[in-house]
């Protein structure tokens, strides 16, 4: 019996030039997210991120610091993983282009592309103005004000080479076909118009190798010319899914459901990386996802224009879960979308402190004083007592459910956040406190507040991809003994699963006090 296909998601690989920002951390987060909510559901899932190391824009960061690029990658990609790890981003593989085995692969596909029998690769010479930080062309009329790339503002460069191209133009039937046919390839709607629209324009090809500059994979034919870093960039994504080095698993784990990319670069991922697949015979992704840009006064925030912000300033003040879930609710997934510490501060209030992390610690202490922290049964009434909490716990899972398969990353913690805000309001209406205090009311509170536990272990559940630290607290205060990592969805978001008699425990609070 054949292995079901894992599911294969990937960020884009970071150009390690300079440190990482809450940009790119932006990306990461949203492929993480989504990656352990499939791991969630039981699926074998394949996270690949990297870092993209070779091109003139890394070669001349190294030149400025007086370095050689190999060096200035090595120094520089340790202080990327350790973003990522701080961020519990929990990739599977992390290809860097330096390594051996990616530059294997990229010099096997130029190959295979160079052999197709179709020309897709010739000698030509090329002359444009070329952006060296987005490493492309540009024509005038795509240029800000004349001469400004339109991405980083900064004056193209006149560039004359002698290439190889890679024949484009020839792909744009096809690429409309296949979006034709599938319309959910590139998402949200409007990158997918705007790549439409870009390839109905034309299609140019594109040079595929320099000689400006040696810091890249010599192309096996001709050594003289290094490739292209974005044709070796998006080759990352071969590499890590097994291809050249392990053929079994490439073959069952290729294509990739999933590319996160932010939306500057969907032209790459949605023209020129299906048409090199073509080229090379393998099949397409299934969907690039694009979405925005964190801006900072109404521009995408970058390095280079000094907006940058390091992610540590965040998870230092407000704490790594919160960081993640504030950017993945605050901004609907797609859009653009600003940073700003009073919003970060008021959510962290809203939603964190004085929403779950409130429930919890109220539910968790009156379970320590009614019942020396053992879960009642809800006996014979407890359905009644419950009200409306399992219809809309259900309700809430399903939603939540819809939304993370259609990406719609802020619209499912939504969802998770009505039956916050439903149980918050439900011990407001059903006053245990009060109910405690009188005797014959015992199956009542009983019914009450074994209600609002199961309530906070279904949310513990749902809120596992997203916030895995607090989730996993919140599951050990609950007392549960099967792991969380264990819990598969759907059933484990189903009413009913806390067994009466765990011993929960009133722990740390799930949100502390902000300082300051
Ligand atoms: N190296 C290429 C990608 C090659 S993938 C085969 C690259 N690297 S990058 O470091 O410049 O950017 C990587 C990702 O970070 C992109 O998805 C980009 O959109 C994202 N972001 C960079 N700045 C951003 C914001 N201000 N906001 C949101 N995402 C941003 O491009």
């Amino acid at each position: 019996m054949n292995a079901p296909k894992p599911f294969l998601v990937t960020t884009p690989i970071y150009y390690p030039n300079d440190v990482p920002h809450i940009g790119h951390a932006y990306t990461s987060v949203a492929a993480d997210f989504v990656a352990r909510y499939h791991r969630q559901r039981g699926e074998e899932v394949l996270f690949l991120t990297g870092t993209d190391e070779h091109g003139q824009k890394l070669q001349r960061a190294a030149e400025a610091q007086g370095t050689t690029p190999q060096d200035w990658v090595d120094a520089m990609e340790p202080k990327w993983r350790e973003v990522w790890d701080r961020l519990e981003i929990s990739y599977d593989d992390y290809i860097r282009t330096t390594q051996p085995r990616h530059e294997e692969v990229v010099k096997q596909i130029l190959q295979r592309v160079y052999e197709n029998g179709q020309d897709d690769i010739y000698k030509g010479s090329y002359e444009g103005l070329y952006c060296v930080s987005c490493e492309a062309y540009y024509t005038e009329d795509e240029l800000k004000e004349g001469n400004l790339c339109p991405v980083h503002d900064r004056p193209v460069e006149f560039l004359k080479q002698e290439n190889y191209f890679f024949r484009l133009s020839a792909y744009a039937d096809r690429l409309l076909e296949h979006y034709a046919a599938h319309p959910e390839a590139i998402e949200p709607e409007s990158r997918r118009n705007e790549v439409l629209s870009l390839i109905r324009g034309g299609l140019q090809d594109f040079s595929i190798s320099r000689t400006s500059f040696d810091w890249g994979v010599p192309l096996p034919w001709d050594p003289d010319h290094v490739c292209y870093v974005w044709f070796d960039a998006l080759t990352n994504y071969l590499t890590g899914a097994g291809y050249g080095s392990d053929p079994e698993r490439f073959d069952r784990t290729w294509p990739a459901n999933i590319h996160f990319v932010g939306k500057d670069i969907v032209r790459f991922h949605a023209v020129y990386w299906p048409a090199m697949l073509m080229a090379a015979g393998l099949e397409l992704p299934e969907q690039v996802w694009a979405h925005g840009h964190l801006l900072v006064a109404g521009e995408k925030m970058s390095k280079t224009k000094l907006t940058g912000i390091h992610p540590f300033e965040l998870t230092d003040h407000f704490g790594v879960d919160a960081y993640r879930y504030y950017f993945m609710r605050e901004i609907a997934f797609g859009q653009d979308g600003s940073f700003s510490w009073e919003s970060m501060t008021d959510r962290y209030g809203a939603d964190l402190a004085n929403g779950l992390g409130n429930l919890a610690s109220r539910v968790l202490a009156m379970l320590a004083s009614n019942y020396e922290g053992v879960v009642p049964d809800p006996g014979a009434d407890g359905a009644a007592h419950a009200r409306t909490l399992p219809g809309l716990a259900d309700d809430v899972a399903r939603r939540y459910d819809e939304a993370m398969v259609q990406v719609a990353l802020s619209g499912a913690l939504a969802a998770a956040w009505e039956l916050v805000d439903a149980a918050n309001k439900y011990l407001v209406e059903q006053e245990p406190w009060v109910v405690a205090k009188d005797p014959a009311r015992a199956d009542e509170l009983a019914g009450i507040l074994y209600a609002s536990a199961e309530t906070l272990r279904i949310l513990a559940v749902l809120i596992a991809p997203i916030m895995p630290g607090t989730a996993e607290r919140l599951w050990e205060q609950l007392g549960m003994t099967t792991p969380l990592a264990e819990q598969r969805l759907p059933e484990a978001a189903r009413w009913g699963g806390l067994e009466p008699g765990t011993t929960t425990t009133k722990g740390e609070s799930l949100f502390p006090r902000l300082d300051g």
